[in-house]
């Protein structure tokens, strides 16, 4: 940090709960969650899910929240830098480089769905979404807003609005993280998480009052969609990938192994509760998901179009833009409440995507003194480089895919086994014991710091074993016949080899200046 900068901190305990929810509440709620749902079984997807929530979900939070605030009060709000503190060798500042890599390729893409969410919410304003019953034709309007018919597609003459409403949410983002963490991120959440509440609940009410729209069907009832949502296919509960996607989705959703929340409660002081904030965010957030995410997505689609076919399901996040616009046609009153729900997702797309920029200007402005402005023009640049990669490079949707499973899943799962091992055996969990309840306004069973040493890391190896298996071969195989596959691992190569050569220069200068010859209890 340069010597004239002030340090950033939080203003209310209420505003960092609602940015760390703000954070965790996002795409992966709505979209990726019942999408994941849909794939894996419907109910039997719930108890893998809530077994992995209590497991690895919230301990992890509770450990990322501890390390970030011990960190943060001795000067550390980067993660190379903190992981240091915690870890004082020389290999942990590379083991950041993951924290920054992660928050930083995810918003590449992120952004641009966060784009098409605005885009679809102005296409129900203007009634350009109203496209009948003909499930074909909101197929064809998703592949020709999204470019997936060819590469380059999204560049033509024609796409000039939505080149500019994507740069304007672009500039959203920066706008926010320019004015910090406290008058920007948190004074935005704190607008914004309110008004997802309503959203939410305003669309909740449509979809359960909906009854037994169609007499022909009267099995696609709210019943019949609730108990499609919940009742479990036990055959699937055997079955590995299903626990694997459970995990997968609750580190998406919680925002885990991205880095954000070692990065947000460094912003804490010294007596801040960490136990019952990070507990409450962490239950904002799968409130947002299996109540609101769960409840209105599946249960509409079933109730107008019948069982989901988990064939149908392209990708994670298909399922909100592909059949839910079908679901809105059919629906009294459709037009407005397509607009609510994509606005909605709009708006919790956002607030998640800040929090995905903060590590990175954290990181330059601590690891090279760099000033607010200029740290956010460097990271502008760099961000918009990767956005119009994914952007240009849109036939199939493959290098959105690409940079989604890599990095928003392989990495994830890779970074939250590093922090793991981190807390528990480098930190420690005495340590660790000591820091979460210093100003804890709730005490948290002490055996959950022996499952944090112990069952998280021996559990995130399995799966994370089990996951290389089941989907890296298959990958390969796609990569190697497709050259914007392969272009996409370079990519994604290339950017973690030049994140490393600045943390390794940041640890330069860290040395020089004797940052961590002296760490203070
Ligand atoms: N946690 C964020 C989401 O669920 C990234 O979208």
């Amino acid at each position: 940090m340069a010597a004239n900068q002030v340090r950033e901190h939080w203003g209310s305990r209420i505003g960092v709960i609602l940015a760390v929810a703000g954070s965790a509440v996002g795409l992966g709620n709505f979209l990726r969650f019942p999408g994941n749902a849909a794939q894996n079984g419907g109910g039997a997807f719930m108890l893998p899910y809530f077994i992995s929530l209590l497991v690895l979900g919230l301990p992890l939070c509770w450990a990322e929240w501890t390390m970030g605030r011990y960190a943060g009060t001795r000067g550390c709000n980067s993660a190379p830098a903190i992981y240091t503190m915690l870890w004082p060798n020389r290999l942990s500042k590379y083991f950041g480089s993951l924290a920054i890599l992660i928050p930083l390729v995810i918003y590449m893409y992120y952004v641009l769905i966060e784009a098409w969410c605005l885009g679809y919410a102005l296409n129900y304003l203007t009634g350009d979404l109203m496209l009948g019953s003909d499930a074909d034709s909101y197929q064809a309007f998703f592949v020709s807003f999204v470019g997936a018919e060819a590469d380059g597609a999204l560049l033509a003459e024609g796409n000039r609005r939505w080149l500019l409403i994507l740069f304007g949410v672009f500039v959203f983002n920066f706008a926010l993280i320019y004015r910090g963490v406290n008058k920007g991120i948190e004074t935005f959440c704190k607008v914004a998480m309110p008004v997802l509440i309503v959203l939410g609940l305003v669309v909740l009410v449509r979809v359960l009052t909906l009854g037994t729209p169609d007499p022909n069907h009267p099995e696609r009832s709210v019943i019949g969609g609730l108990g499609y949502m919940w009742n479990p296919q036990a055959e699937k509960l055997w079955d590995f990938e299903t626990w694997l996607a459970a995990s997968g989705q609750i580190f998406f959703s919680l925002s885990v192994g991205f880095g954000i929340i070692v990065n947000y409660s460094s912003y804490l002081s010294r007596e801040d509760d960490l136990a019952l904030s990070g507990l409450t965010s962490s239950s904002m957030n799968e409130f947002f998901e299996v109540c609101l995410g769960g409840l209105i997505t599946l249960p509409a689609a079933f109730i107008f179009l019948g069982a989901i076919d988990p064939e149908m399901v392209q990708s994670s996040f298909s399922l909100g833009f592909q059949t839910l616009p079908n679901v809105f046609a059919m629906m009294p009153a459709g037009r407005f409440f397509g607009f609510l729900w994509f606005f909605m997702l709009f708006v919790a797309a956002i607030t998640s995507s800040v929090s995905m920029l903060q590590p990175v200007i954290a990181f330059l402005e601590e690891g090279f003194g760099l000033r607010r402005h200029a740290s956010a023009a460097i990271l502008g640049l760099l961000s918009a480089l990767g956005c119009g990669f994914v952007l240009y490079f849109s036939e199939n949707l493959v290098a959105l895919d690409m940079l989604d499973f890599w990095v928003g899943s392989v990495l994830l799962f890779l970074l939250a086994l590093i922090q793991a091992v981190l807390y528990g055996w480098a930190f420690g969990i005495e340590r660790g014991d000591e820091e979460l309840h210093r100003g804890a306004h709730l005490r948290v069973p002490r055996v959950v710091q022996y499952m944090l040493k112990y069952v998280v890391p021996v559990y995130l190896t399995v799966i994370f074993v089990g996951f290389c298996y089941f989907n890296v071969g298959d990958k390969a195989r796609a990569i190697s016949q497709k050259p914007v596959a392969m272009a996409s691992i370079f990519f994604i190569a290339i950017l973690l080899g030049f994140v490393m050569i600045l943390v390794h220069i940041a640890g330069r200068r860290w040395e020089a200046e004797g940052r961590f010859d002296n760490i203070p209890d």
